[in-house]
């Protein structure tokens, strides 16, 4: 897994379940107010690498693709903490974006957020944003790039390569 830079590093996954085992990792790290954008093409891995985020979280109902509701919104046992699942990919223009009301999910300090087609929305990737960006390279193989812009963020995926990877 190189290391390309000092706010970024990628890694393979070759299934599925791999993919949801890292984003439980990532999960299980995630403090309140961070946000989450994913990024790439549709069956990339995003709503999985989502899914395995929500159960290491600690979200009482897994993470699903959004059908209607573009935003979903989970909720946590222990302190009640909520983690929001938003969908991007039927957003069809500004003002439809706008009617989501996403600035203030986001600035809500106590919550949580990931968003899945964030590049449809750029203004929302904030600099302490943290971006996943999916690759399919095959059916099974996927490649995710974790990249970000401030120390605080990236001392939160520093913790998480240690914890999936070990180094
Ligand atoms: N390594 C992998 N990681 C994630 N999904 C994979 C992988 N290999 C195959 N898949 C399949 O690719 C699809 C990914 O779907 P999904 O996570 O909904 O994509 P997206 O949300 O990016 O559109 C699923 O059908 C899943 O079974
Ligand atoms: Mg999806």
């Amino acid at each position: 897994m190189p290391v390309f830079d000092q706010y970024t590093f990628e890694c393979l996954s070759h299934g599925e379940e791999q993919t949801q085992r890292l984003g439980a990792r990532l999960g299980l790290l995630l403090p309140a107010h961070v946000v989450l954008a994913l990024i790439g093409t549709l069956g990339s891995g995003k709503t999985q690498f989502a899914r395995g985020i929500g159960a290491g979280w600690g979200a009482m109902q897994s993470l699903r693709s959004p059908t209607f509701t573009l935003v979903q919104e989970h909720h946590r046992a222990r302190d009640n903490a909520i983690l929001y699942h938003i969908d991007l990919y039927r957003i069809e223009n500004s003002a439809a974006l706008r009617s989501l009301g996403l600035d203030e999910i986001l600035e809500d300090d106590r919550s949580t957020s990931i968003i899945e087609w964030a590049d449809r929305a750029p203004e929302l990737v904030t600099l302490d944003a943290i971006t996943v960006r999916f690759e399919l390279i095959n059916e099974s193989k996927r490649r995710m790039t974790f990249s970000t812009k401030t120390m605080e963020t990236w001392q939160i995926l520093l913790a998480f390569r240690k914890s999936a990877f070990g180094v």
